[in-house]
């Protein structure tokens, strides 16, 4: 791969030198750049010699006419180790006064960032708010580690390991192509049921979860069919949008849909009732107190594993409480293979740029992923799909 190693400038800096010399050992082509601080804890020299390149340091010393724009575009990954608190800041408004804030806007590829600093300045919230932004445009972050730091204090904030940090290269760089051929069909959002012309209930799911399910399917070479409740987010690029209202719309879209899909992945937050017969006129306030009866909704899941045939069935469960416990039940009752499991409440599950699952699977298996973004979540669930499906055929000799 070619790889652009930005350094920036923190005591961390001398720690790029290793990192530069294990991607060059693993057969990569590097090109360092250095902001004008990096310069001042470490040589160019010093990466120029370990990576057989010029160091790059200031825009207008590159030969060709639009130097961050060609170093940009000839590139596969771009990962910035250390990343300070100052260069984070940069990246997160668009600020563009250096070499490697203008490489970083012009690149279109992977990013990932190693951020270094003082621990207060890590927890600083300027800085977790421009971490969440970066985050949340997709950036692969390997977070520092606790211990020790050169200013003397303890906590989060020591560069990650330059093998912790190579590897996370390799995982942002691997065109992955493993859903070729493959249809997968994604539930995101919730549902909203109406009370009467102008009034519904819902529920807090903003789809993200959801939508992040399909962008890493599209970018993995699957072709998805996102059947969606009302979001405010955009669809990611290249699925396929059936956008519904209903549990029950929801309910019938899938079964038309379900037909070409190999795997089905229920990231929906389903309406579990309704209005089965929803007034045609708004309710007046014309009473204290009114009592709305409520029917089950139909339930897509379970419906679904009966009639799943060869398919690889995903479904979720938001639970509060004993969440392993809850998973498995839902794998069990409604004949899934694999139950992603997320304890909402807190800063996680619903609305949230993050979360936290455990996945049940069929094998008996329980996985935890740490908390990450839910692009990288929707990373994972995907593994763990594909090695799942591949030991359910092998178990049964297909
Ligand atoms: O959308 P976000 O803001 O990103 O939040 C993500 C999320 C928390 C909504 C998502 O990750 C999640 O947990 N989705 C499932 C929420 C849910 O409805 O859980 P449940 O335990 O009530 O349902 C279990 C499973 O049955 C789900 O796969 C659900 O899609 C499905 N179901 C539920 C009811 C119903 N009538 N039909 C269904 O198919």
């Amino acid at each position: 791969m070619k790889i652009i190693l930005g350094v920036s400038g923190g005591i961390a800096a001398y720690k790029a030198a290793e990192l530069a010399r294990l991607l060059m050992q693993q057969g990569h082509e590097v090109q360092a750049v250095m902001t004008d601080a990096a310069r001042e804890f470490v040589q160019p020299l010093t990466f120029s010699a370990l990576t057989g390149r010029k160091t790059l340091t200031n825009m207008f010393e590159v030969e060709h006419a639009i130097g961050h724009i060609s170093v940009a575009q000839e590139s596969d990954v771009l990962v910035i180790a250390p990343a300070t608190a100052d260069l984070m800041a940069k990246l997160a408004h668009g600020l563009a006064g250096d070499f490697l804030s203008t490489i970083y806007l012009a690149f279109t590829g992977p990013v990932v960032l190693a951020p270094a600093m003082n621990v207060n300045m890590w927890n600083h919230p300027a800085t977790q708010a421009n971490l969440e932004t970066l985050r949340r445009r997709g950036h692969h972050i390997v977070e520092p580690e606790s211990g020790y730091l050169a200013c003397g204090m303890t906590g989060p904030g020591r560069l990650a390991n330059p093998e912790t940090i190579a590897a996370a290269v390799a995982r942002a760089g691997a065109k992955r192509t493993d859903l070729e051929g493959e249809t997968v069909l994604i539930t995101a959002g919730p549902t909203q049921e109406p009370l009467d012309p102008v009034r519904y209930i819902s529920n807090r799911s903003s789809g993200k979860m959801g939508y992040a399910l399909a962008e890493a399917a599209v970018s993995r070479g699957a072709r998805v069919i996102l059947i969606s409740g009302p979001v405010s987010i955009p669809a990611p690029r290249g699925v396929e949008l059936v956008p519904v209202q209903t549990a029950v719309e929801m309910r019938d879209k899938v079964f038309e849909n379900l037909e070409p899909a190999g795997i089905v992945i229920k990231a929906a937050a389903v309406a579990d009732f309704h209005l089965s017969k929803v007034p045609d006129q708004k309710v007046k306030k014309t009473a204290a107190r009114i009592t709305l009866e409520f029917d089950p909704t139909p339930d897509i899941l379970a419906e679904l594993g009966r009639q799943k045939g060869d398919r690889l069935l995903i479904g979720f469960a938001a639970e509060t409480q004993n969440l392993e416990r809850e998973a498995r039940r839902k794998l069990e009752t409604k004949n899934c293979d694999m139950i992603v499991g997320n304890l909402v409440g807190g800063d996680l599950g619903f609305g949230s740029e993050d979360n936290e699952v455990a996945l049940a699977l069929r094998t008996g298996e329980v996985i935890s992923l740490p908390r990450a973004s839910k692009r990288e979540i929707a990373d994972r669930i995907f593994d763990e799909a594909l090695k799942l499906r591949f030991a359910l055929q092998a178990a049964h000799g297909r």
